[in-house]
C-alpha cells in the first residue's frame, strides 16, 4: 500500500517554491494542486476549482479520463521505456497511421512523435529544411510557437519569450498577422515586402502559422489569408507548416482547425490535447517531406514515449465516442450567446471571437482601442477567489480565453459562466 500524499498549506509551499526555483518559470495561481477530475481541481487545502485553463488547452478530454488512465494503466504493466529508436513498438505505428488518417489531405502521410510542442516546431522546420534545401523561415507577428531556440525566434513577441535569451537563429522573419487592425490585403502586402526588402523567396523552407494564434489571443487566420498563403508557398515551392499545438484535437470542433479554411498544410504540429494530459507531440505531413531527414537526424530517447502515445490512442477513442467535436460546437455556442449577452452590461468588451470551443473575450478600455490588461487581470483574480480558473492571452495581455475541457458537465458550465458574469461585476467595482 501506497503511503498518502501529504502536502504542506499553500503559504508554506509558496515559501519553499521562491527559495527553490527560479523566477523566470512564472507561475499563475499561488495555490497548488492536490488531485483533479474531470474539470474540477482541488488545491492542497481542500478548495475545489473549476478548471478552464485545462493546464493551457491540454486537457480537451478533462483531467484523468478513465478511458486515457485505463489505457496508461495497461501500457505501465508491460514497459515504460526502451527508447522507439532502439526496441520500437507498435502504438508509435498505430497513433501515426490514426493520425495520418485524421489530417487534412488525399495523399500518403508520416508522423513522428517527440515530447513538447515547442520540439514539434523545432522538428517541422528541420524537416522542412530537409525536404527543400533552403533555410528561411517566415513566422507571423503575435505568434507563440515555443521556448527552444527556434520557437523562440519564430515567436512573434519579445517580452517576455526572447527577452535577453539572443542571440536568435538567423534567416527567421516575420510579416504581419492579419488581426489588431491589419486587413488580409496589408497582411499579404506585408509577405511581399519581405520578398522584396530582406529575403529572395526561393531561399524560404517554410511559412509556419497558427490557424488560431493561441498566446496572440485567439486570433483566427481569415480563410481566405490561408488561402493566399497556400498559393505563395505553392508559387515559391515554399512549405506552408499548421502550427496546431493550441488549436488542435478537436478545441474548435474539427480535429485540425485549418481544415475551416479548406487549405491543406504540408506539415502540422500537434501537441497539448493529443495526449489528455501527459507530454507526447507530432508532426504530420506529407510522406515525400517528413522522409527528407536522414535516418538519425530526428528522434530523441524519450521520443513518443509509450505512456503518451496509449493515451493519445485512448483521447482518439473518447473523441470518437463521446462525440466531442460537436460537443466544442456546442459549448462554444454557448459560452459565445453568454458573451455576446455580458456585452451589453459591459462597455468594455470589445471582442469575443473564437471557432468551436476556442473562444476569448478581448478587453479594451471603454471606447477605445487601448488593452484594458489591469481589468482581465482583475477578472482573473476575482474569477480565481470565486473558484474558477481562467486563462488570459494577447499580445496586450488583455484576453481573457477559455480552455475548459469539452468533457465538461452542462451544470459545471453554467456554474463557470455564473461566476465569470460575477468576476466580472466584482472587478469593474474595484
Ligand atoms: C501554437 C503553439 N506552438 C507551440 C507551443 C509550445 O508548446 P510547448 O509549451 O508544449 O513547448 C505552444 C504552447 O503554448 C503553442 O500554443
Amino acid at each position: 500500500m501506497n503511503a498518502p500524499l501529504t502536502f504542506g498549506s499553500n503559504t508554506s509551499l509558496e515559501a519553499r517554491k521562491s527559495a527553490a526555483t527560479p523566477r523566470g518559470v512564472g507561475i499563475l495561481a499561488s495555490f497548488y494542486a492536490a488531485r483533479a477530475e474531470n474539470s474540477l481541481l482541488w488545491d492542497v487545502e481542500g478548495r475545489r476549482f473549476i478548471d478552464f485553463a485545462g493546464g493551457i488547452g491540454v486537457l480537451n478530454t478533462g483531467h484523468r479520463h478513465p478511458k486515457v488512465l485505463r489505457a496508461v494503466a495497461t501500457q505501465l504493466e508491460a514497459f515504460t521505456h526502451t527508447c522507439y529508436q532502439v526496441v520500437p513498438y507498435e502504438s508509435y505505428v498505430a497513433l501515426a497511421e490514426k493520425l495520418n488518417a485524421l489530417a487534412p489531405g488525399k495523399f500518403a502521410k508520416k508522423t513522428m512523435f517527440v515530447s513538447t510542442g515547442a520540439e514539434a516546431v523545432e522538428n517541422a522546420v528541420k524537416i522542412a529544411r530537409a525536404a527543400t534545401g533552403r533555410s528561411g523561415v517566415i513566422a507571423f507577428s503575435g505568434a507563440f510557437h515555443g521556448r527552444t531556440m527556434m520557437g523562440m525566434a519564430l515567436t512573434g513577441k519579445v517580452a517576455p519569450y526572447k527577452l535577453n535569451f539572443g542571440p536568435l537563429p538567423a534567416e527567421v522573419l516575420h510579416a504581419p498577422f492579419p488581426a489588431n487592425g491589419v486587413s488580409v490585403k496589408e497582411a499579404i502586402k506585408g509577405l511581399h515586402m519581405l520578398f522584396k526588402a530582406d529575403i529572395d523567396p526561393k531561399r524560404v523552407a517554410a511559412i509556419i502559422i497558427e490557424p488560431v494564434q493561441g498566446e496572440g489571443g485567439f486570433h483566427i487566420a481569415p480563410a481566405q489569408f490561408l488561402q493566399a498563403l497556400r498559393a505563395l508557398c505553392d508559387e515559391h515551392g515554399i512549405l506552408l507548416i499548421a502550427d496546431e499545438v493550441q488549436s488542435g484535437f478537436g478545441r474548435t470542433g474539427k480535429w485540425f482547425a485549418i481544415e475551416h479554411s479548406g487549405v491543406i498544410p504540408d506539415l502540422i504540429t500537434s501537441a497539448k490535447s493529443l495526449a489528455g494530459g501527459f507530454p507526447l507531440s507530432a508532426v504530420i505531413g506529407r510522406a515525400e517531406v517528413m522522409d527528407a531527414a536522414a535516418p538519425g537526424g530526428l528522434g530523441g530517447t524519450y521520443a513518443g514515449s509509450p505512456i503518451g502515445l496509449a493515451a493519445a490512442l485512448a483521447v482518439i477513442d473518447v473523441m470518437q465516442e463521446e462525440k466531442l467535436l460537436e460537443r466544442s460546437e456546442t459549448l462554444g455556442n454557448r459560452l459565445r450567446t453568454a458573451l455576446d449577452g455580458l456585452r451589453a452590461s459591459f462597455a468594455g468588451i470589445s471582442d469575443v471571437r473564437g471557432q468551436g470551443s476556442m473562444i476569448a473575450m478581448e478587453l479594451n478600455k471603454p471606447g477605445s482601442d487601448e488593452p484594458d490588461a489591469a481589468f482581465a487581470k482583475r477578472v482573473q483574480t476575482e474569477a480565481m477567489a470565486r473558484g474558477l480558473i481562467l486563462l488570459t492571452c494577447g499580445t496586450g495581455a488583455n484576453v481573457i480565453r477559455f480552455l475548459y475541457p469539452l468533457t465538461i458537465s452542462d451544470e459545471l458550465f453554467g456554474e463557470a459562466i455564473d461566476i465569470l458574469k460575477a468576476s466580472m461585476a466584482a472587478a469593474r467595482a474595484d
